[in-house]
C-alpha cells in the first residue's frame, strides 16, 4: 500500500528479488493515481491497483475495496509502505498480525503525518524510523524493528528525511521477515 514516491515499496521488491527476503511482492495498491509508487510498479512489473480514496464514501468503504484486492491476489501479509490514509478496524481484522507499517520516527515519539518536522521542532538529537504491526490508533502497535539516526544542527526536513529513508529501506524488509517468523511461531 503506497500513496507517494514509493521508495519503500521499491526497497521491498528489491529485497525479494535480490534477497534476503524470501517473499514476493504480488501487488501494489495506491490511492493517488499516477503517484511515484505506481510509476515504480510499472517499471518493476508489479501489478498495481488504484483505489482512489476520493471515490469512496468512507474510510471503511475504501478498506473493503483494499481487502477485496488483497483477497483476489491471495496475499499473506500487507505492508503500508507510505500509506497516507487512516485505516479502519476492518483492514486490521482482515489481516491480524499481518499488517505492517513504516513510520519516520522512533515511536512512540512523533506520531502522525509530520513526524520529521515534529522531531526537528522538538530539538531531539536522535531520530529514526519504526516498522510495526498496525493497531487502530494511528502509528501505534507492536514494534518490530527500529533504526536510529543522528539529527544534525544543520539538518532541514529534507536532509533528515533522506537519512531516515535510507534506514527505512533497510529495516522494512527485516520487519516483514520478522512478522512472518512471528506468524509461524504463533500459528505454525
Ligand atoms: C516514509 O517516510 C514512511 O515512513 C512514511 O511515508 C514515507 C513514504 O516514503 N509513512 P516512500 O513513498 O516509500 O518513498
Amino acid at each position: 500500500m503506497a500513496s507517494g514516491s514509493g521508495s519503500n515499496f521499491e526497497a521491498l521488491v528489491g529485497a525479494c528479488r535480490n534477497g534476503p527476503l524470501a517473499a514476493t511482492v504480488c501487488q501494489l495498491v495506491v490511492n493517488n493515481p499516477g503517484c511515484g509508487a505506481a510509476q515504480r510498479a510499472e517499471r518493476l512489473g508489479v501489478p498495481c491497483t488504484i483505489h482512489d480514496h476520493r471515490l469512496f464514501n468512507s474510510r471503511e468503504a475504501l478498506d473493503q475495496a483494499l481487502i477485496a484486492s488483497f483477497q483476489a491476489a491471495n496475499v499473506d501479509l500487507v505492508v503500508m509502505a507510505g500509506w497516507m490514509r487512516i485505516v479502519t478496524q476492518a483492514l486490521i481484522d482482515a489481516y491480524p498480525q499481518r499488517l505492517v507499517n513504516i513510520h519516520p520516527s522512533l515511536l512512540p515519539s512523533f506520531r502522525g503525518a509530520r513526524a520529521i518536522e515534529q522531531a526537528l521542532a522538538a530539538g531531539v538529537q536522535l531520530s529514526g524510523c519504526t516498522a510495526h504491526l498496525v493497531s487502530l490508533e494511528v502509528d501505534t502497535g507492536p514494534i518490530l524493528v527500529q533504526a536510529a539516526v543522528p539529527v544534525l544542527a544543520s539538518d532541514t526536513a529534507d536532509s533528515l528525511a533522506a537519512r531516515i529513508h535510507a534506514q527505512e529501506h533497510r529495516i522494512l524488509p527485516l520487519a516483514v521477515q520478522l512478522a512472518a517468523e512471528r506468524l509461524e511461531l504463533l500459528y505454525g
